[in-house]
């Protein structure tokens, strides 16, 4: 049974119609790691990993819900929002409340959704759920889709009504991938570059199998942090600063004291990390596959010393990566604090990559890790036939 036949089949045991098919990805970030809520720049990736949604519209506003994955159901009324729960759904409602409060006329709908991007790993799997739903209630109420705005009210929905302040990239990249390509992403004016992979090379993800969770934790505590550093160092330097994004190294050094140690440390990790995707695109625009790779390891040095996002087991996985024959450059991708790790793998060396890193990875933490070569995919569109 193909997986849409799996989808059709739960669909027409829940709800009655003739469903329709929409997947969005998830995704990978080469580099740019808490930049994207700097106004800074990142560069991900959409994966083969993906939700995908069989769904057919409804003549009243409810929005009935059916998790494929988890067995569940849950239901929603536009007409009568209630508000978040902490609990899987909320990525779905909140999307669709957020589509009508930006004026969008979307009708009520029966939706099964099953994921294959794996939960809490750093894969992006909430982007991709909000980012399917909202494609597919757009869809099916006829309404013409702009991908950016799109990703724009699924990250609002995420900020507002699920309480995580995340920035643009996942959502971002989930609605627009480029196939085969990485994408340089302006956070600030939503401007892009696809920055083609050199086909020397392949992306290989690592699952450390140590998961996450972002809501309201450490995640906004390191997004205040930057905006305490911004609030202190703007009427400093004077000009028109507004983000971490106008604040250049230089600047950085000549105002350190005004800022806490720790608050120094969080803005030269935001600073230096935009430099480096900057840096990362020209040289993968160049096939300067050495250069990209070395900007990555930097990046993860930054991210466990001056960010303070990694954790004992990610680290593992990035020496152990670092050190095999191959490897261009490794590091943590996503929010960060477990979940997945990111290398740069010489495409004749892949094989021997995985089965080395995940033996050794094991032997070092007891986890078995999860350990795959992606190549970029488009983003949010129907489900292929
Ligand atoms: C999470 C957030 C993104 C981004 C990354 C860190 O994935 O959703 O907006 O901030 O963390 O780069």
């Amino acid at each position: 049974m193909t997986e849409r036949d799996e989808l059709t089949a739960a669909f027409r045991r829940h709800f009655d119609g003739e469903p329709r098919f929409f997947r969005a990805p998830g995704r990978v970030n080469l580099i740019g790691e808490h930049t994207d809520y700097n106004d800074g720049f990142v560069m991900p990736a959409a994966i083969e990993y993906e939700a995908r949604t069989a769904a057919a519209a409804r003549s009243d506003n409810r929005i009935r819900f059916f998790a494929f994955d988890l067995d569940e159901s849950a239901e929603f009324d536009l007409d009568a929002p209630t508000p978040a729960r902490h609990h899987w759904s909320d990525y779905a409602f909140g999307t669709a409340l957020t589509l009508k409060q930006a004026g969008h006329a979307i009708t009520g709908a029966d939706i099964v959704m099953s994921s294959s991007v794996p939960f809490g790993s750093g894969l992006s799997s909430s982007a991709a759920f909000e980012v399917s739903v909202g494609y597919t209630l757009l869809a099916l109420s006829g309404i013409e889709i702009d991908t950016v705005e799109l990703a724009k009210l699924c990250q609002r929905a995420e900020n507002d009504y699920v309480g995580m302040r995340c920035g643009i990239m996942d959502q971002f990249i989930s609605a627009n991938g480029t196939r085969d390509h990485a994408l340089m992403i302006d956070c600030r004016s939503l401007e892009t570059r696809a920055v083609p992979i050199d086909s020397r090379a392949r992306i290989v993800v690592a699952n450390s199998m140590v998961h996450h969770t972002h809501a309201g934790g450490e995640y906004n505590k390191r997004r205040a942090s930057c905006e305490e550093g911004v609030a202190e160092l703007a009427p400093a330097i004077g000009g028109t600063i507004t983000a971490l994004r106008d604040i250049t190294p230089e600047m950085l050094k000549a105002h350190r004291h005004l800022l806490s140690e720790e608050t120094w440390r969080r803005c030269r990790h935001v600073i230096a990390e935009n430099a480096r995707v900057l840096d990362a695109a020209v040289a993968l625009e160049k096939g300067d596959l050495e250069a990209c790779g070395a900007l990555m390891n930097a990046s993860h040095v930054s991210m466990r010393d001056d960010y303070e996002i990694s954790c004992k087991e990610i680290d593992i996985l990035v020496d152990i990566a670092q050190a095999q024959p191959g490897v261009y450059g490794s590091r943590m991708t996503g929010g960060g604090f477990g979940g997945c790790t990111v290398s740069l793998v010489a495409a004749d060396k892949v094989d021997a990559f995985i089965a080395t890193v995940a033996a050794e990875y094991e032997a070092a933490t007891g986890l078995k890790p999860a350990i795959f070569s992606c190549s970029p995919m488009a983003g949010v569109s129907p489900l292929a036939e």
